[in-house]
């Protein structure tokens, strides 16, 4: 595992999207649980971007304010009717912690994985503070959290973060790479990501304490080494 910051994240992620690119016709990428934004600039890539989500208010603001899908559906990734073996990348940023029975999302992403393509999927690391206490308090503590630490104003309301968080065993290092090993993926990266000295104004400059204090007392069982995790895996070749 690679401990890198956000930036360095983002930069790593799309070197690995960027090579999916070699054969000339635009890649196919899926965006599972696309939410109202993605976090990639791919400037001189040929891609088709398809968004999927389940909140039809934020795949609006999607479409209407970013504008940057090719297509886009609302609908489930456990359920969804999407063509098998289409896609280059399929890219799963914060969306299986919210999701009940996320290990059948998963086994859609390999169905609809093209032979060779990646998966990239970024989850709060369960075992980090920050997935500690995501899975430890209720809905309403997260909403508070956005609104006070991140200033989002709209936290909670429909088509904004939080969303409810359900947090199976399957999301985590070791069950991702269970389920990599068994489906025949191939672990390409696996990023530990991001630190706690993050938010705005106080909360900035408390939570790395109170991320150090909760490690502390749990005798480094949850750990403030890193925030959330990233797993890139590839799709055996055909
Ligand atoms: C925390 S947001 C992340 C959005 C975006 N991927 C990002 O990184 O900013 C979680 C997103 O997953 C979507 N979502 C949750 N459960 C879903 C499901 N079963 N199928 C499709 N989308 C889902 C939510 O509607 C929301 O847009």
């Amino acid at each position: 595992m690679r401990l890198v910051s956000y930036e360095d994240e983002l930069a790593l992620l799309e070197h690995h999207i960027r090579a999916q690119g070699s054969s000339g016709l635009p890649i196919q990428i899926l965006e599972a649980g696309c939410g109202r934004e993605w976090c990639f600039r791919l400037p001189g890539l040929s891609y088709e971007l398809t968004g999927l989500d389940l909140d039809p208010a934020a795949l609006e603001a999607r479409r209407s304010i970013k504008g940057d899908l090719t297509r886009s559906f609302v609908g489930d990734v456990r359920d969804a009717d999407l063509p098998k073996g289409h896609f280059d990348v399929i890219y799963n940023a914060f969306v299986l912690e919210h999701v009940e029975g996320a290990e059948l999302a998963l086994a859609n992403f390999v169905r609809w994985l093209k032979p060779g393509g990646i998966l990239i999927v970024r989850i709060p690391d369960r075992d980090s503070v920050q997935g500690f206490l995501a899975r430890m308090t209720p809905h309403w503590f997260h909403v508070l959290y956005y609104r006070w630490a991140w200033k989002m104003k709209d936290a909670g309301k429909p088509g904004f973060a939080p969303y409810r968080t359900i947090y199976e065993q399957i999301v985590s290092r070791k069950e991702l790479e269970r389920f990599c090993a068994k489906h025949a993926l191939t672990i390409v990266d696996v990023l530990g990501v991001g630190t706690y000295r993050r938010g705005h104004g106080i909360a900035r400059r408390i939570t790395p304490f109170v991320a150090r204090l909760i490690s502390a007392l749990t005798f480094g069982q949850i750990h403030d080494r890193f925030v959330d995790l990233t797993i890139v895996a590839r799709k055996q070749p055909g």
